[in-house]
């Protein structure tokens, strides 16, 4: 269940001053900001910029060089994500958050069927009754408009656009608070975007989500976000609410992005 009793003015996600260096290289510098219940947040910005890295960092697979990242758990009590173990750690992968990868194979089993990619979830939070899982299974895969006489098919036999919607229902069958995404509609045709930028848009606001959406495509980011951070060479020079920052870009740089002069 979506846990009502957090009060949307005390943050989901707070970072602190992040920094992540490869070697010399500054992917991310000092980069500090709070999520709060239901917010979506997009990171945009060129390729290499530092987006994908500064996503990891949130969703603690990667720690960071300097800064922390915590997290409000379910029982209220704020945590800073370096200090979780092993199991606090796997049990927010595995209830309360989703993470959605550009490449489905990253986040989905290719070779089981699209049944077992979605039951899975639920066996990991304790269901054990078969005809449970299935029903529950087969009822997210028409939520996300996947015919349910394909439940017993391998996403392997899916196109992109399929696949991406059956790791968007693995992900939310959990009834996570917070999803990651990282450029989620990326390999994918336009129309076939189209259509699932929709779809997301609708489970999110129905859901009452948070989530951190990296794209370079800033209408993903308009469709999808209320709340946007520009990321300018690991460093954010902008944020603000979506509909300001693409409308009335102050930087020079979200100017040339929001021209579309820069290169994905
Ligand atoms: N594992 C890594 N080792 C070394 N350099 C990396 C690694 N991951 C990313 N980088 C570098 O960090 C910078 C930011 O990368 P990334 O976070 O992937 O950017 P984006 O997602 O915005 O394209 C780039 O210069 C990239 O080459
Ligand atoms: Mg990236």
């Amino acid at each position: 269940m979506l846990d009502r009793t957090i009060p949307a003015d005390q943050p989901l996600l707070v970072a602190e001053h992040l920094s992540k260096s490869y070697g010399r290289l500054q992917a991310c510098r000092d980069i500090s900001f709070k999520l709060y219940p239901g917010e979506v947040l997009a990171i945009v910005g060129e390729s290499g910029s530092g987006k994908s890295t500064l996503l990891q960092m949130l969703s603690a697979q990667l720690a960071p060089s300097t800064g922390t990242v915590s997290y409000r758990m379910r029982d209220g009590v704020l945590r800073d994500l370096a200090a979780l173990g092993e199991a606090e750690r796997r049990f927010l992968f595995r209830t309360d958050w989703g993470y959605v990868h550009q490449d489905p194979a990253q986040g989905l089993r290719m070779a089981v069927s699209a049944g077992a990619n979605v039951g899975e979830r639920l066996m990991a939070v304790g269901w054990n009754h078969y005809g449970k899982i299935r029903d529950t299974a087969s009822s997210w895969l028409s939520r996300v408009e996947i015919a349910q006489d394909r439940i017993d098919d391998a996403p392997r036999t899916y196109s992109g656009g399929m696949r991406q919607r059956l790791q968007i229902a693995r992900n939310l069958v959990t009834e996570p608070r917070l999803m990651f995404m990282d450029e989620p509609t990326g390999g994918l045709d336009v129309s076939v975007q189209a259509r699932l930028l929709d779809l997301l848009r609708g489970l999110v606001t129905e859901l009452g989500l948070a989530a951190v959406v990296v794209t370079h495509d800033l209408a993903v980011a308009r469709l999808l976000s209320h709340r946007v951070m520009v990321m300018q060479g690991g460093r954010v020079i902008e944020t603000g609410l979506t509909d300001q920052v693409l409308d009335d870009p102050h930087e020079p740089y979200t100017q040339l992005l929001v021209a579309s002069i820069l290169p994905a």
